[in-house]
């Protein structure tokens, strides 16, 4: 496994991280020895770096990775977890609470980095007022390292001019080949500053991983329901792309999952996908990701190839026949 820093810090983080949203009802994982068999399998084949949230399954992924961790023994120093915090608890009453409960899940001591998981709407919680009450929780030693999910470049040079020592060392967004609106601001911003950038949803919720094609689209129970990019005219386009991954992918001996990925951690030295996994077969394919790279003239092909897919986001809407 390849590994880099996180953000300013010398914290070591491996190249391809783990997603934990997977551990919840939201994707069906919620046997916690399956789980368990995902973390293992991760640890074993050098990943440290793990991702979880308050409203995943409701606490349910940060207890099940934070038992898994535990009964595998796995020492302090060894994993960098990040959590998240939901815009919605950040009121000053309820930081304190919501990190304590998280503390006592996660069974971690300390949260590695802890991350507000979207920006505040609808409470109208001032940015300053909640960036001091989170640098607080790194004065007191409850966590290490802040971050921001989702935020946009204004709001993050808010929340980093509200704080006093700390300063934001991860940021978690939406990045893959077919959602790269990421590169416009948030991206060269993190690498200016020396942010690491998670990269949430790397192979599209499974969409680039050549499971599923346009006459195989699974009616998902689960999260990808209503998700536009499984949208058939959107994946349409999509499958271009995933055959364009198999054909390059075939030259390196990899999947289209591993090339999906390998391209974004060529792209940036800041970016660190976070793919999620139900099992140590997906666990497998995703460590295989890093640890070589593709050659320019392929990474160029599927960078032109990709630019040429554009997802629409209000597909449900407008294609949707409303009668009254
Ligand atoms: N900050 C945020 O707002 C935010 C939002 C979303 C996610 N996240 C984080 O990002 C992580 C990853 O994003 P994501 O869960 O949205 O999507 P993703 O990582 O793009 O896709 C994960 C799904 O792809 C499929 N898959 C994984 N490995 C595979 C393989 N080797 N071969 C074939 N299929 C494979 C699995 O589903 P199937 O096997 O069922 O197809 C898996 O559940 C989450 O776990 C979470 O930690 C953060």
């Amino acid at each position: 496994m390849e590994h880099t820093t996180l953000g300013k810090t010398k914290e070591k983080i491996s190249r391809i991280g783990l997603g934990a949203w997977q551990f919840s009802e939201a994707w069906g994982l919620t046997d916690y020895e399956k789980a368990k068999a995902v973390v293992s399998r991760a640890l074993e084949l050098g990943i440290n770096f793990f991702d979880t949230a308050m409203v995943y399954g409701n606490g349910l992924s940060e207890a099940m990775l934070g038992k898994a961790l535990k009964e595998l023994g796995v020492k302090r120093d060894e994993v960098v977890v990040t959590t998240k915090i939901p815009a919605d608890f950040l009121n000053p009453l309820d930081i304190p609470r919501a990190v304590e409960k998280s503390l006592k899940l996660l069974g971690l001591g300390y949260i590695d980095a802890l991350l507000v998981h979207w920006p505040p709407a609808w409470h109208n919680y001032p940015t300053r007022v909640y960036a001091r009450a989170l640098e607080k929780l790194v004065n007191s030693g409850a966590v290490r390292y802040l971050g921001l999910s989702n935020f946009p470049v204004e709001l993050v040079e808010s929340f980093r001019s509200s704080l006093s020592r700390a300063d934001v060392e991860v940021f978690q967004h939406r990045y893959n080949l077919v959602e790269r609106w990421a590169e416009e601001e948030v991206i060269p911003y993190a690498e200016s500053c020396q942010i690491t950038v998670q990269a949430w949803s790397p192979i599209a919720k499974g969409a680039l991983t050549g499971k599923y094609t346009p006459e195989n689209l699974p009616r998902f129970a689960d999260v990808r329901a209503a998700d536009p990019v499984f949208h058939p005219s959107n994946f349409a386009k999509v499958y271009e792309l995933v055959k364009l991954l198999k054909a390059v992918g075939e030259k390196y001996g990899k999947t289209p999952t591993q090339v999906a990925l390998n391209w974004l951690i060529a792209s940036s030295p800041v970016v660190v996908p976070i793919p999620g996994a139900k099992s140590p077969e997906q666990v497998e394919e995703i460590a295989g990701a890093a640890g070589w790279r593709l050659r320019l003239e392929d990474w160029r092909l599927i960078d032109e190839a990709s630019r040429a897919v554009s997802i629409s986001y209000s597909v449900y809407y407008v294609e949707r026949e409303v009668k009254v």
